[in-house]
């Protein structure tokens, strides 16, 4: 009986990746080429008054010079349409004048060569009155700021409400108030693989374009809008993908390699278009996660039972809305932590300004929300002097706790299992029905009398799948082949690989599924001609949502095999539970259908003389119901904490007066083998989430979300100081103890 869920089969991409022959975009030649450059405005707030291209179209060797006005409709955004394809003058769209950030788009220059085009790039000639630039949440909040998009009459675009209780008769009954401020940075993704592509005509006379997503079906969407297409005259192929983190959940190269496909074919020149972006174009080019600005006042009776929280949040959006009104939903729902707090009140506050656009990142807005709602808990903790672990059992969400949205956790809730086995795998230990240190597995200090250790404790709850009311779905075709038995299996789905191992699981889900051997199991994947809509990959949502509607088709089609069908093909849609927006007074609604809980213990050494932190260990304890693939979700969890480590301690992006002073890899600093934590321990956690396939519930975010906290409890222990921002720079380190 096949029995591939539960096993660490080898990744079916990981012959062509380390061999090399695996295509990612910017690895596709193809005949007769061009080369596309995009002129990028290289100023944070502008309007256009003129773009002269003349020059630049009679450079040799140049095809075409687009502006704005070649836009059909030029407009796009994921959740709103409120950014030009092109800034500049001359197209339908109002405002599209108005440069809004440093990366907007202005002009896209197609030619024989990328030299050609980008010495062309030099030629075009813009017009532009500068404007007031807003480059903080603070500026743009003053009453006579200017409004960055003028049909709007204010920078804030979004305001979210939280009422459960009455949090002020609460705070009079706290035995112990904690009020403190938070600051949490932006985060560069740098992928691997920086955007690239290549856009041309197919055989079926779709604009079609190869590149790396999230989405194949929303990218298809959006490039259909602004170039004024039926979805079905556009396609959208996605290769190997290096990496996304939520980097890709936006548009970065798709609509401007359809739009210059689509240009040329009209003036009867029908050749591919490619485009791969820099570094330094990728940094300027595609969103940050979004820096958090929180308040927050929490307090507890004596016996360690939080009885208030109350949160303010801002959230610098930067020039366009992005993902920021959904990553702030899930902030704004995750800043009072996976505890069942009885009194509540949240008010967050998504901000436009001059800065890059922010948007999702691996966690999206829950890692900004838990790294508050931690140190929160950990500050109780010591001023109570009530330990860590056993104050968040007093607190933690059960089965049927009401959220803070005042509706029940869906059931499977785990966080207590999870806390517990994280714990004791952390050096805690049970005694007498409460929770310490086990003192014998405390961290002992070295005799360097510089080198101070630390131990830290947080945890942390995440949604698996789209939230608050949007439209939520995932489409399975499963075609079986063959005669008396079945021979044959094409899976067609168009969830994204990015590296995470969706397409491996899908062949282990499918297998299982049909009961049949996994060699027998070909994948379709990632092409809109050929598949149907599978949602993004994202929200830690791929697992849980392919897998129910693998399972789903797998059913129908082995019945129509049974009815004799041949070949017997099915397509299933899987509709999870439907959940509802925030109620605009109260915030009262059902924000999720299914989450994953996690634990994390950080311990640490703190170099008090330079001010450099080394991670010696980080223990994640991960609910994953089922491990489809024990080893990728491993992968997952090693990965996401050494990317909360760099967010933690390292990188640090920079812009000021809307100027990316970050913008190689060379400035802005990610983890390298070097600053890695000298052990990651992951344990794998399988309390099944009842409408999860096989009982997996989603895990690529959530060991992200608690590092931060854990680590800066870590530091607190080993140094006394409570940080409440980061990264923890040596030179920030250095300023907290006093040094500097
Ligand atoms: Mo993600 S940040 O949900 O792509």
């Amino acid at each position: 009986m096949p029995n591939y869920v539960g096993k660490s089969i080898p990744r079916v991409d990981a012959l062509a990746k380390v061999t090399g022959k695996a295509l990612f975009p910017g690895d596709f030649e193809m005949d007769n080429q061009a080369y596309l450059k995009i002129l990028f405005a290289g100023r944070p707030h502008a309007i256009i008054h003129k773009i002269d291209t003349r020059e630049a179209e009679a450079y040799p060797g140049v095809l075409a010079v687009l502006t704005a006005k070649d836009v059909p409709v030029n407009e796009y955004g994921l959740n709103v349409k409120d950014q030009p394809v092109l800034c500049g003058p001359g197209s339908t769209k109002a405002n599209a004048d108005h440069v809004c950030f440093y990366g907007d788009n202005i002009a896209l220059v197609i030619a024989e060569s990328e030299e050609i085009a980008s010495e062309a790039l030099k030629l075009i000639k813009v017009e532009f009155e500068d404007l007031p630039t807003i480059s903080t949440i603070y500026e743009a909040l003053k009453e006579d700021a200017i409004k960055i998009h003028p049909e709007k009459n204010d920078n804030i675009f979004r305001h979210y409400r939280i009422r459960k209780g009455d949090v002020d008769e609460a705070f009079k009954k706290a035995d112990v108030i904690i009020e403190s401020d938070y600051e949490t940075p932006a985060q560069e993704h740098a992928y691997l693989q920086p955007e690239a592509g290549i856009g041309y005509i197919d055989e079926e006379g779709r604009v079609t374009v190869v590149v790396g997503g999230q989405w194949t079906h929303e990218d298809r969407e959006q490039v259909a809008h602004a170039l004024d297409l039926p979805e079905e005259k556009v396609r959208i192929i996605y290769p190997a993908i290096g990496g996304a983190f939520g980097g890709r959940e936006d548009m970065s190269v798709q609509i401007v390699l359809g739009l210059a496909a689509l240009y040329l074919n009209r003036k009867g020149i029908n050749r591919p278009v490619k485009i791969v972006w820099s570094r330094e174009e990728s940094i300027i080019g595609h969103h940050k996660r979004h820096p958090y600005f929180f308040h927050a006042k929490w307090g507890a009776t004596k016996e360690g039972k939080v009885i208030a929280a109350e949160v303010d949040i801002k959230t610098d959006g930067g020039a366009y809305i992005y993902t920021s009104t959904k990553v702030m939903g899930n902030a704004t729902l995750m800043c009072t932590g996976p505890y069942e707090i009885p009194n509540i009140k949240v008010d967050s506050y998504a901000i436009y300004t001059n800065n890059i656009p922010n948007g999702a990142f691996r966690g999206f807005g829950g890692p900004q929300g838990a790294f508050e709602a931690e140190c929160q808990m950990n500050k109780l903790a010591e001023a109570l002097h009530i330990d860590p672990v056993e104050i968040r059992k007093k607190n933690l969400l059960r089965e049927k706790s009401l959220l803070s949205v005042g509706t029940p956790i869906p059931p499977g809730v785990s966080i207590e299992k999870v806390v517990e086995k994280t714990a004791l795998s952390g050096g805690w230990k049970n005694e007498n029905n409460s929770w310490m240190q086990d003192p014998k597995k405390k961290l002992t200090n070295t005799s360097d009398k510089y080198l101070h250790r630390g131990r830290g404790f947080a945890c942390a709850f995440k949604n698996v799948g789209f939230s608050f009311g949007a439209p939520e779905s995932c489409t399975a075709i499963i075609e079986l082949h063959g005669k008396e038995k079945i021979e044959k299996v094409i899976v067609r789905h168009a969830g994204a690989e990015v590296g995470q191992g969706s397409h491996t699981v899908f062949k282990q889900m499918a297998a299982d599924a049909l009961n049949i051997p996994i060699e027998k199991v070909q994948l379709t994947t990632s092409d809109t001609a050929s598949t149907e809509n599978s949602g993004s990959v994202s929200a830690s949502r791929m697992t849980f949502m392919a897998g129910n509607s693998i399972r789903g088709a797998a059913q129908m089609a082995l019945s129509k095999w049974e009815n004799e069908e041949r070949p017997a093909i099915s397509t299933y849609t899987y509709y999870p539970p439907k959940t509802t927006p925030y109620d605009p007074e109260t915030g009262k609604c059902e924000p999720n259908f299914s989450y994953g809980y996690v634990a994390e213990v950080a311990d640490v050494e703190v170099n008090t003389e330079t001010g450099q932190i080394k991670i010696l260990n980080v223990i994640c304890g991960d609910d994953v119901g089922k491990a489809i693939n024990p080893q990728l979700v491993a992968g997952q969890v090693e990965g996401a904490v050494v990317q909360a480590a760099g967010y933690t301690l390292l990188e640090k992006f920079i812009q000021k007066n809307g100027y990316v002073e970050t913008r190689t890899l060379s400035t802005y600093l990610i983890p390298t083998i070097l600053d890695v934590p000298d052990q990651i321990q992951s344990v794998i956690l399988e309390y099944p989430d009842p409408i999860g396939p096989y009982g997996a519930r989603g895990m690529g975010e959530m060991p992200f979300l608690p590092l931060a906290g854990a680590i800066i409890a870590a530091v607190h222990d080993a140094t006394g100081i409570w940080f409440n921002r980061f990264p923890l720079t040596p030179e920030e380190v250095l300023k907290g103890l006093g040094k500097i």
